[in-house]
């Protein structure tokens, strides 16, 4: 068995069979990885292997529609496209799309409106 954990769902951790798909995993255990067609079309499955990456499989041609070769660089799969082969630790919520923001920006987070004392 190998262990997932779905880290951009509060660090939840499954265990599968080794050689599992990874969005299948995910909607079976509840991972939350979001997904649409679950056949490497839509793109919604995007995803990050922020540990492991060496235990998942080949990356296929359905997947390089999707992501540049920075993000594979970067760590990114389509989940429905990924089998996992060993532990792996996996993030998603990336942009809509094509740009993904790897690094967190450092641009200021606007201050909370002050609470109100009574209403
Ligand atoms: S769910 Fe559509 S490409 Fe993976």
């Amino acid at each position: 068995m190998v262990k997932i954990t779905f880290l951009s769902n509060g660090g939840k951790v499954a265990s599968a069979p080794e050689n599992s798909n990874l969005l299948r995993v995910s909607l079976k255990e509840r991972g939350g990885i979001p997904f649409k067609c679950g056949g490497g079309l839509c793109g919604t499955c995007k995803c990050r292997i922020e540990q492991g990456l060496e235990n998942t499989d080949a990356i296929k041609p359905k997947e390089r529609k999707h992501l540049r070769p920075e993000d594979f660089e970067a760590g990114y799969r389509m989940a429905c496209q990924t089998f996992v082969l060993g532990d792996v630790a996996v993030s998603w919520g990336g942009q809509n799309g094509k740009d993904v923001v790897v690094e967190p920006t450092n641009a200021p987070v606007a201050a909370e409106p002050a609470a109100q004392a009574d209403s």
